[in-house]
């Protein structure tokens, strides 16, 4: 059964059009359905709603200041397996790191650093379902659900 996810292509990526263009282009490759989709510019109160679980850590003002350095892609992916497909197409949160354990990930090919890590993807099915809920609140996920 087809599953959904919560994407973002963060404000490096995006600030570079060929690179995004990619992007799409890999995400269709790897047969994600993109069922909605919108370009969004954050304030300092989005990112910190979002990100409300890692206030107090130490990277908490650098990460809220990326994402409210330029306009972002939130993307509600669909495919069978989708959370944990996403995961692994994206690859470890550290780009350093997947350049070492996981080469072909799209953070080892286009993430910057700790925090400019160039995506986001949900974790778990509850996650996904907030986190849709958070960027795409008229997105109908009951019938979106019933129709499967
Ligand atoms: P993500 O996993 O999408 O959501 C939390 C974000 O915090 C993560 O992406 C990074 O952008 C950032 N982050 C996580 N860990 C660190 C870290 N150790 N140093 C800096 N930024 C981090």
């Amino acid at each position: 059964p087809a599953q959904l996810t919560l994407a973002l292509l963060k404000p490096d990526l995006t600030a570079n059009s060929i690179k995004t263009a990619k992007v799409f282009a890999h995400i269709q490759k790897n047969e994600f359905n993109i069922v909605a989709q919108k370009k969004l510019l954050w304030s300092k109160r989005d990112a910190e709603a979002f990100y409300g679980e890692h206030r107090g850590k130490f990277f908490f003002e650098r990460l809220c200041g990326y994402m409210t350095s330029g306009h972002f892609h939130a993307l509600i992916l669909e495919k069978p397996n989708a959370i944990q497909d996403w995961r692994a197409l994206i690859g470890p949160t550290h780009p350093p790191r997947a350049r070492i354990n996981a080469p072909s990930t799209l953070r080892s090919l286009y993430g910057l650093t700790d925090t400019r890590n160039s995506f986001h993807g949900s974790d778990a099915v509850d996650t996904a379902k907030n986190e849709i809920g958070f960027f795409f609140p008229e997105f109908e996920l009951d019938r979106w659900e019933e129709e499967q």
